[in-house]
């Protein structure tokens, strides 16, 4: 069993991460770490408290930076909705609050269980580059770091630039030269793994309360891209919970990456491959025939 932490900014598909992580038997969430991202931290950690209360998971929620490193934030546009979970009507629940501060939580927890924990990130790196400026000997404790981030072929929030990198361009670049061995899933692969019309109306014929949230919520996602970008929704950060549950369904190479950090550059935020051999396994190609089952096996589970 795969002991996880997940650090996130809970949007639509980070919602579906956790969904998959929560409804799968092979990986147990020993916390997660809400951080700004999608949307302010106001929203992204209650949103994570909803979502673990709703799916009936009691995983303790610590309350991650509020900022990147040295930029001001830049949230996501409307196409997580106003709240960044499209308005799902959550129930009210009682004692919805974090479990304080998940900096510490994220240092001590890997630091206590060498080669242990899993560390999945799939909003900006600021927390991860914390943690390490703060404690050099993470890195070498931390069982396998999973990003979703970066991109070699284009932006999706400048012509250069994805948005994680975009939103902390110094703290990728510090975790991409850190030397920390990382698994990293840029929109190169992730825009390979989409969800159709057909995939989501089957989902939402499965009845039972994980199903009705991804229902409702990939559905405002799936009319937001196809209305805006006239593509069919990425599945993003699902890929690295994919990845943990069925690796071969990835392929990619090892590289040495870097990130720009110059502000006054229209790449600001671009992952730059340095042509090295290095650290990093950059996936680049994903089956996502394997994909579906995984997600649908998560809901059945959590119904
Ligand atoms: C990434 O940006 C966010 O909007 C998504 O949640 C994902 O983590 C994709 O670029
Ligand atoms: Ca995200």
């Amino acid at each position: 069993m795969k002991r996880l932490v997940m650090d996130v900014d809970t949007g639509l598909d980070d919602m579906v991460a956790e969904l998959i992580a929560f409804g799968s038997k092979e990986v147990q969430v020993d916390g997660i770490v809400a951080t700004y991202g999608n949307k302010l931290i106001e929203h992204t950690l209650p949103n994570t408290l909803n979502v673990v209360r709703y799916l009936g998971r009691d995983v303790p929620v610590y309350e991650g930076s509020h900022r990147p490193l040295k930029r001001e934030p830049v949230v996501g546009g409307n196409i997580h909705g106003a709240d960044g979970m499209a308005c799902f009507p959550f129930p009210h629940y009682q004692d919805n609050t974090s479990k304080g501060d998940g900096i510490a939580f994220l240092k001590q927890h890997v630091l206590e269980h060498p080669g242990q924990i899993t560390v999945v990130a799939t909003g900006p790196l600021t927390d991860i580059a914390r943690v390490m400026q703060e404690e050099p000997a993470w890195k070498d404790s931390v069982g396998e770091l999973v990003v979703m981030g970066g991109s070699l072929a284009g932006g999706n929030v400048t012509p250069y630039a994805e948005f994680n990198s975009f939103d902390d361009p110094e703290a990728a670049d510090y975790v991409f030269r850190s030397g920390v061995r990382t698994i990293l899933m840029p929109l190169d692969v992730t825009t390979q793994v989409t969800l159709g019309r057909q995939e989501l109306d089957k989902l939402k014929t499965f009845g039972g309360k994980a199903a009705k949230l991804f229902g409702h919520c990939m559905e405002t996602y799936y009319q937001s891209c196809t209305s805006v970008v006239r593509e069919c929704p990425a599945m993003h950060d699902p890929c690295c919970i994919a990845y943990l549950l069925d690796p071969l369904m990835f392929s990619g190479s090892w590289k040495s990456l870097c990130c720009v950090t110059d502000r006054k550059s229209e790449r600001y935020g671009e992952t730059v491959d340095t042509g090295k051999e290095g650290n990093t396994l950059v996936m680049l190609h994903a089956d996502q025939s394997r994909f579906w089952p995984l997600v649908e096996q998560a809901v059945r589970n959590l119904a």
